[in-house]
């Protein structure tokens, strides 16, 4: 559905360049036309989750939480502006991935990466978390929405390595019982950590 969209505007744009521009100048049109697409790039589809960043109080107690170090990659499953994987690479020595369905997010925790000096730590992509390779992590936050984190559950159970961190901020996993739940004033962090497949409290047998 996402590519057929896509593919529709790219499509549009192009005939829109093709049927009205003079025949000289349109692959110029086009790749114009392109252009501006790219530039005022929107989300693929509705965020699933409006950005609201995490207090820096709350993401020192997040990664404490998980337990980061030089040997992590800390995962953020919606990551805003880059703040919890640039804040594990700056201060911990972590590499750290994000992905957000925002593309002007992206572009924000690109530079915000830059301005750390940690551009060769981490890495920042467009996309949807739920569509997203996260085998890679070995501690996952998240700052989503109780009915996200609940879609997300079987995917963290299924994908990530048991013994993965799952560090979640304000959000808990329903039947899937923290081990430490940490309040920071009036924010809370849950953290679990993944077991061996279909040893979750609450797993779906
Ligand atoms: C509450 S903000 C948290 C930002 C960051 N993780 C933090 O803690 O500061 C949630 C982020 O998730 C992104 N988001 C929402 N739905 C998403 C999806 N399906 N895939 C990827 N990112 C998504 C939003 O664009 C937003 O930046």
């Amino acid at each position: 559905m996402k590519s057929v969209t896509t593919l529709s505007c790219l499509a549009a744009a192009l005939f829109a360049a093709l049927a009205f521009a003079p025949v000289a100048t349109a692959a110029q049109s086009a790749h114009r036309d392109m252009f501006i697409l790219a530039q005022n790039q929107s989300p693929q589809r509705s965020p699933d989750v409006p950005f609201v960043p995490t207090k820096e109080e709350v993401v020192e107690v997040m990664l404490k939480l998980g337990e980061v170090d030089r040997n992590d990659v800390v995962y953020d499953l919606g990551s805003g502006d880059g703040r919890l994987p640039i804040t594990a690479a700056k201060k911990y020595g972590a590499r750290g991935f994000g992905v957000d369905i925002d593309p002007n997010r992206v572009r924000e925790a690109r530079e915000n990466a830059q301005r750390a000096s940690v551009q060769d730590k981490v890495k920042f992509v467009q996309g949807d978390l739920f569509q997203t390779d996260i085998a890679d992590a070995t501690v996952v936050t998240l700052y989503l929405l109780p009915s996200v984190n609940m879609k997300l559950r079987p995917k963290l159970l299924a994908e990530l390595k048991p013994g993965t961190k799952v560090v979640s901020h304000n959000y808990d996993m329903g039947d899937w019982k923290p081990e430490q739940t940490v309040n920071v004033g009036s924010h809370v962090v849950y953290v679990w950590t993944v077991p061996e497949r279909g040893q979750a409290s609450g797993d779906k047998k």
